[in-house]
């Protein structure tokens, strides 16, 4: 979920002191809350989704409410990483959709088999305080192949799974990996294990030039061959096509050339990443609606590049600086989702839902339109 700049340290948010009898008392009043206090007009909007979809449509929302204009015919699950928004709750319940915790931890802390059950308690609990049908758990830090902390991520997304399965009824427990099981990132997880344990895999098919170990220019964020070889990986490693949900960007990235030449070859700045000489680090990630209001003026208009099968263009900044920027479009993501059928993939889904333009401006709404419409399986 979180390419280079939002990978962001969080700090350990503490309720503030209060005294033990305040604390034991606010307990048992939200104790007493759970339950009755069910905030859709309807009660049974309350009620966790049970069906089980042939076909995942997984939509990650950052918060506020552009999700009210999102096409929630294809929508089967919302993963909230913004506010907790109950209107969106009841309206994704109203849809059939199911709506998802998000889940991260550092994982020094979950090798203490105490620590993760009290940590799962709480997202149980929460999940049943908001009336959510499930986690999806976003680690995305290093691990080291031969630490503890491998075998207590595969542990922590078991006993997660296990217990939500078994005091939410129909609930889904789902977990983020890189767009290749190769080390991206310095992340050594147990694929297959994380794979078994939980509903599915979303598999983040973007930021792939977050360690660029050839030349520093400017590239597609989820190139087709790259991004399919990935998911050739996993399959090799035996992890079940259903198991996998292919995630594609819904944004794309703004690099600064330090020389642009007539081929259209962008030389970007050396921003290193966890140990690669390079990264999309020296980039700033855009929603599709920024690229979409930009392109028409821009000095290239959107080029195709075949080798990389995604569209990108030029243009000069105000100070005189040359941009290039990568994007995905309707055709670059029809291209990869082909695999999906082809495969017999779980899904699709994207980083994330807000990054189109609802204003309902009637150019905007046809582009949003179209990007929803790819979602669809082509069968
Ligand atoms: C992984 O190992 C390297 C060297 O052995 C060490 O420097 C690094 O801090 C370790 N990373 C984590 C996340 O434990
Ligand atoms: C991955 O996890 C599974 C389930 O815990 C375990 O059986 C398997 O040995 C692990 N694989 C590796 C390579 O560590
Ligand atoms: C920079 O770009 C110009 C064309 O705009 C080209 O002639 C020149 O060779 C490029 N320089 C480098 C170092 O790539
Ligand atoms: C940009 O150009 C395309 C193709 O010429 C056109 O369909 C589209 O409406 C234009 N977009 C805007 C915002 O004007
Ligand atoms: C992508 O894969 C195809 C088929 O294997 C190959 O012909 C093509 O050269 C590859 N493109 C890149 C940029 O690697």
């Amino acid at each position: 979920m979180s390419p280079p700049q939002l990978r962001r340290r969080r700090l350990l948010a503490r309720p503030p002191p209060c005294a033990p009898g305040i604390a034991l008392l606010l307990l048992l009043v939200r104790s007493l809350a759970v339950g009755s206090g069910c905030p859709c007009q309807e009660q049974e909007l309350c009620r966790p989704i049970r069906d089980r979809p042939d076909f995942e449509v997984f939509v990650f929302d950052v918060g506020q409410k552009t999700w009210k204009s999102y096409d929630w015919s294809h929508i089967t699950t919302v993963a909230a990483f913004g506010k907790y928004d109950s209107e969106l709750m009841c309206y994704a319940h109203s849809k059939g959709a199911r709506i998802v915790l998000k889940g991260d931890v550092s994982l020094k802390d979950i090798i203490d088999p105490t620590f993760r059950a009290s940590w799962i308690a709480e997202k149980i609990n929460l999940a049943k305080a908001q009336y959510m049908d499930g986690i999806n758990i976003d680690i995305e830090q290093e691990v080291n192949c031969s630490s503890p902390e491998y075998d207590a991520l595969t542990a922590l997304v078991k006993e997660t799974t296990e217990s939500f399965h078994h005091e939410i009824e129909g609930s889904q427990v789902t977990f983020d990996v890189a767009w290749s099981p190769k080390y991206i990132d310095r992340r050594c997880y147990n694929y297959t294990g994380i794979a078994d344990a939980c509903d599915f895999l979303f598999v983040m098919s973007y930021d792939e030039q977050s360690q660029v170990w050839s030349e520093c220019i400017a590239a597609a964020n989820a190139p087709y061959n790259q991004t399919l070889i990935g998911y050739d990986d996993y399959l090799k490693m035996g992890i079940n096509p259903k198991k996998l949900v292919m995630g594609i960007p819904w944004y794309g990235y703004d690099y600064t050339c330090l020389n642009l030449s007539e081929d259209h070859v962008c030389t970007i700045a050396k921003v290193p990443f966890r140990g690669a000489p390079c990264s999309d680090a020296a980039g700033r990630q855009v929603p599709y609606k920024m690229i979409m209001k930009q392109v028409n003026s821009s000095i290239s208009g959107s080029q195709w590049n075949k080798d990389q099968q995604a569209p990108y263009y030029n243009y000069k900044d105000p100070a005189g600086h040359f941009h290039q920027v990568w994007y995905d479009n309707p055709k670059s993501i029809s291209l990869k989702a082909a695999y999906i059928q082809n495969h017999g993939l779980r899904g699709i889904g994207m980083w994330n839902g807000n990054c189109l333009d609802y204003s309902g401006d009637s150019v905007a709404k046809q582009q949003t339109e179209e990007m929803w419409k790819v979602l669809k399986p082509t069968l």
